[in-house]
């Protein structure tokens, strides 16, 4: 196969070729890999702050048929610099974990606005979480909401919470990363729910303001987001009939992105039918909140790697990269393909590729079958890296975790070091 010309990037917003370079907003990627060495995730601050306010848009649009709250889903990227981006911006955060609620402070977000999600609270993270203010945890069962209550009897303090419902409904995403069937262990089935409004009335230390749901990642129409919508609108009746109010209704996350050549909707085209289904049932007096994570994030982000050898086996001709599932385990986890870049763009013969590292597991691959020119030396960017890429990055064979660089305009920040292998033992005991 002959490549002629330099790849064309849609849905990479600031992440382009300059003649046959790729550049992060205006700083080239061979460039910043000769700096901060390889593997380094980069950001374009520009790319975020983009995304971050096609969603500020999408709740101004919609505010004719409900108030919007957003709470950037922390779990899709946690480093502070980009918290910090977030908070600046007016955002809330999503949190999942005691540690990413100690994040968001560090990076200077308002406790007040955050919501902490999850099935498996502990109660140290409970504590945390009162004592610094949040606004509402999302619980997920009546054993939660008895923990809370202990919880908050102990702090003296009163927790709001909201239900998350599992309305049943098929996002069309991977298994892995879908969250509202009956069958998944998120959530509370409907005919449960009223119950546990009973339930709440008579924990003193609890207070019921809301409804909440998620129902996956990575989905690329609004059609199930409606369809649970409507069953969350019913159950929100059921539970107003017998006499409780509810301030809010949250929307969850899970909006996707474009990786390969999928077409998702827009913040707008996503949230405008939602927010108007609301209103045309009477519910538009509620507050809405919103939990996006990866499209936020996921497009501003690449992570560079350097070819470190050239194979070719009988079978395959496999370019074996400084990455590795280690770095960025989406490949290998849900087998997920986001593209793969030359640093450089030459023409010349493509041969297809399979991008593997370093990793003792047929598992590591960054990308199979890819067309590329490509010699020893070269480095390669997996794009749509921003998101659920560092945060779920591991020492497996005692690799360090990459540098983190975020670029703004002409300007370059190293907002994580990489991991020395001194830091990886540091903590550990020889026996006596
Ligand atoms: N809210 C809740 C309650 C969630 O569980 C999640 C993600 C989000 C919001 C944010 O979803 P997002 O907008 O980022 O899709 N590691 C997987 C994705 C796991 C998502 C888990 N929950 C991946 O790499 O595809």
């Amino acid at each position: 196969m002959q490549i002629l010309a330099v790849p064309n990037l849609p849905g990479h917003p600031h992440i382009a070729y300059c003649d046959a370079s790729l550049q992060i907003e205006h700083v080239s990627a061979t460039a910043l890999a000769q700096e901060f060495g390889t593997p380094t995730y980069v950001y374009s601050r520009a790319a975020i702050e983009d995304a971050a306010r096609q969603f500020l848009d999408a709740a101004a649009a919609g505010a004719a048929h409900a108030s919007v709250d957003l709470r950037y889903a922390v779990k899709a990227n946690s480093s502070l610099a980009i918290l910090q981006i977030l908070a600046r911006l007016g955002w809330g955060f999503d949190i999942v974990s005691g540690g990413e609620l100690l994040r968001v402070l560090a990076a200077g977000g308002d406790a007040a606005k955050v919501v902490f999600s999850g099935v498996g609270k502990t109660a140290a993270d409970m504590r945390l979480a009162l004592d610094s203010g949040i606004d509402c945890f999302n619980v997920e069962s009546s054993n939660e909401l008895m923990l809370l209550d202990t919880v908050a009897a102990q702090a003296g303090k009163t927790a709001r919470v909201a239900l998350r419902i599992n309305p049943d409904v098929d996002a069309g995403t991977h298994p892995y990363i879908s969250t509202g069937l009956r069958s998944n262990k998120f959530g509370i089935a409907q005919d449960q729910a009223v119950s546990l409004v009973g339930q709440i009335a008579q924990l003193r230390h609890l207070r019921l303001v809301g409804i909440a749901s998620h129902i996956g990642s990575q989905i690329t129409s609004t059609a199930p987001y409606l369809d649970a919508l409507d069953r969350i609108l019913d159950l929100i009746g059921d539970i107003e009939r017998k006499g409780a109010h509810l301030e809010h209704i949250d929307l969850g996350g899970g909006l996707g992105i474009r990786y390969t050549d999928q077409t998702p909707p827009t913040p707008r085209e996503w949230l405008e039918p939602q927010l108007a289904r609301i209103a045309a049932r009477g519910y538009g007096h509620r507050k809405v909140v919103i939990e996006p994570g990866r499209s936020v994030v996921g497009n501003a982000g690449v992570l560079l790697t350097r070819t470190l050898f050239v194979k070719t086996t009988p079978a395959k001709h496999f370019a074996i990269v400084d990455a590795a599932m280690n770095d960025l385990i989406r490949p290998a986890l849900y087998a997920a393909e986001q593209e793969i870049v030359p640093a450089e763009s030459r023409p010349g013969n493509a041969l297809r590729y399979d991008i593997v590292g370093p990793v003792c597991e047929s598992a590591d691959f960054l990308g199979r079958d890819r067309a590329l020119v490509l010699q020893e030396g070269d480095v390669l960017a997996v794009l749509s890296s921003g998101a659920y890429g560092m945060v779920m990055a591991s020492n497996y064979n005692t690799r360090c975790r990459p540098a983190e660089v975020l670029v703004d305009g002409k300007d370059v920040t190293l907002i994580r070091p990489r991991e020395t292998p001194d830091q990886l033992y540091a903590s550990e005991r020889l026996l006596a």
